[in-house]
């Protein structure tokens, strides 16, 4: 049974699942193979796996505990632990939200990809396609160039089923969808991988993929890509995890569960990383283009590589392609619940308001946002906004977190919280993480970011476009954390489990 007030998983495996569902998303699909290769081949490997091991995983133990010690969402457990940090409390959510907005535009040309899939209507020229016939791309952020229809339904299909999982609780509404969701994710993914590596010419893909420059571990520069690549995709400093670890019974494996997800979501995107690649290095072989030139950036890798890459197949070639773009689409999904979750939970818990309502009303806002995104300058607005929000937004809050609990509330109360409760018992080198690494790692993150901010404007666009959707979009986020976090929600903070 469902607990009344707040919602509770209803077994271990849904609640590891759904945690799995945040984590694995499109940063593991399209990103992280291209930042493996981006960053010359499997030496990336071992800054990311210090990432995740030192900084990822450790953060994700103290996000759900914090959540199932306080027995409240982000907003509700920073502003239990100390009234000072409620500012922080919302900064998380009000990340996912602005994440959210753009994101679920992305997870709506996936779905648009999944039908063109069957026909290739992406024809030869899949650049032009993507970038021309189906985004429409402007010049300028500020040139709007219309509504892209496609697009625009797509986008808003998925808001539709956010709405709907999200709307019908945590048991029956995110628990179940995962349930089904991430195992047909995980299925999907191994057929392709296993497609990938028996095509002709795999080896040469692999073989860039991996093979291992070892002089680029000197590398600043391939850190800060690591650690940046570790934090979207863990989901970390996002609020999720408060608001998942708050629907978690008392007795409940904090630590394994941390790692579970952790290594689950490493190794999803390694395996992306072998589907992709070994399909890239076919291509090369089959049109005997050099391997670099098969490659394309980021966006440019799922979207318009990857669908060449298909028309190519030998062997039902629509069938491979419906998969790749139903991985995006249900690893973009499961993601994007966990984000609506993380902002509406907030809501609910200072509220203490109907669910349902506010689930209604956070989804018609944010679609109503991405409309925007829907246009031709949606993909410029994009680029920018997800630069600021993750370089800035999510690192800083990420920082704040770190603080917080290191310095302030003490990093020996919430590890006292977790190891009781957990199978196994971590010791104070996890302190250490919390209270010098990672505030050292973002603290450097963010000025590597803001020293390159100041060299020269992001992506090459006009000041007036990054100080608007970059920097004024970047306060106004704060600003509105702190508005909120100064309110006195008091009279309706909800009942907790355990409270400071
Ligand atoms: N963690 C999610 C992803 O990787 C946001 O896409």
């Amino acid at each position: 049974m469902e607990n009344e007030s707040r919602g509770q998983w209803g077994s271990r495996v849904g609640f590891v699942l759904s945690a799995i569902g945040s984590a694995v998303g499109l940063g593991n699909i399209w990103r992280f193979p291209y930042m493996t290769y981006k960053n010359d081949g499997g030496a990336f490997l071992i800054p990311y796996l210090i990432a995740v091991l030192t900084v990822g995983i450790p953060l994700i133990i103290l996000e759900v505990s914090l959540g199932h010690k306080t027995g409240g969402s982000a907003p509700t457990a920073f502003s239990k632990i100390d009234k000072r940090f409620s500012w922080l409390g919302w900064w998380q959510p009000l990340n996912s939200l602005i994440i959210l907005v753009y994101y679920s535009v992305i997870i709506g040309w996936a779905l648009n990809y999944i039908v063109f899939s069957f026909t290739q209507a992406w024809g030869t020229d899949t650049n032009a396609f993507f970038f021309g016939t189906f985004l429409g791309v402007t010049d300028s952020p500020f040139n709007l160039g219309g509504i892209k229809w496609p697009i625009f339904i797509a986008m808003t299909i998925i808001w539709f089923v956010d709405w709907y999982i999200v709307y019908n609780g945590v048991q029956n509404g995110i628990e179940k969808y995962n349930k089904i969701m991430m195992p047909a994710l995980f299925i999907m993914m191994i057929i392709l991988m296993i497609r990938g590596v028996t095509l002709p010419g795999a080896a040469v893909g692999l073989e860039q993929y991996l093979h291992p420059d070892f002089s680029k571990i000197f590398n600043g520069q391939v850190w800060i890509d690591a650690f940046g690549q570790a934090f979207f995709s863990l989901s970390v400093a996002m609020g999720v995890y408060c608001a998942y670890g708050s629907y978690l019974p008392q007795k409940s494996d904090i630590v394994n569960n941390a790692f579970i997800t952790g290594f689950a979501d490493t190794g999803f995107a390694f395996l992306s990383g072998l589907a992709v690649f070994s399909i890239l290095g076919f291509m090369a072989t089959e049109s005997g283009a050099p391997f670099d030139q098969i490659v394309a950036q980021s966006m440019g890798l799922a979207f318009v590589a990857f669908p060449r890459g298909i028309s190519m197949m030998p062997f039902l070639p629509w069938l491979f392609g419906m998969m790749f773009f139903g991985c995006l689409l249900f690893g973009g999904l499961t993601s994007s619940i966990s984000m609506v979750e993380a902002f509406a939970s907030g809501v609910i818990d200072k509220t203490h308001g109907d669910r349902r309502k506010i689930v209604t009303w956070t989804c018609l806002i944010g679609w109503l946002v991405s409309i925007l995104f829907s246009t031709g300058a949606g993909l410029l607005i994009l680029d920018i906004v997800d630069h600021f929000v993750n370089a800035y937004g999510v690192v800083l809050a990420g920082l704040g977190e770190a603080i917080a609990i290191g310095y302030f509330y003490g990093t020996n109360k919430i590890r006292e919280h977790f190891n009781p409760i957990s199978d196994y018992k971590i010791g104070t080198w996890w302190d250490i993480m919390v209270k010098y690494w990672a505030p050292f790692i973002m603290i450097i993150m963010s000025v590597i970011n803001l020293v390159a901010e100041l060299k020269a404007p992001y992506g090459g666009y006009p000041f007036s476009a990054i100080l608007l959707l970059g920097w004024v979009l970047m306060a106004a986020d704060l600003i509105a954390s702190f508005i909120l976090g100064s309110r006195d929600w008091e009279k309706n903070i909800s009942t907790s489990r355990g409270g400071k």
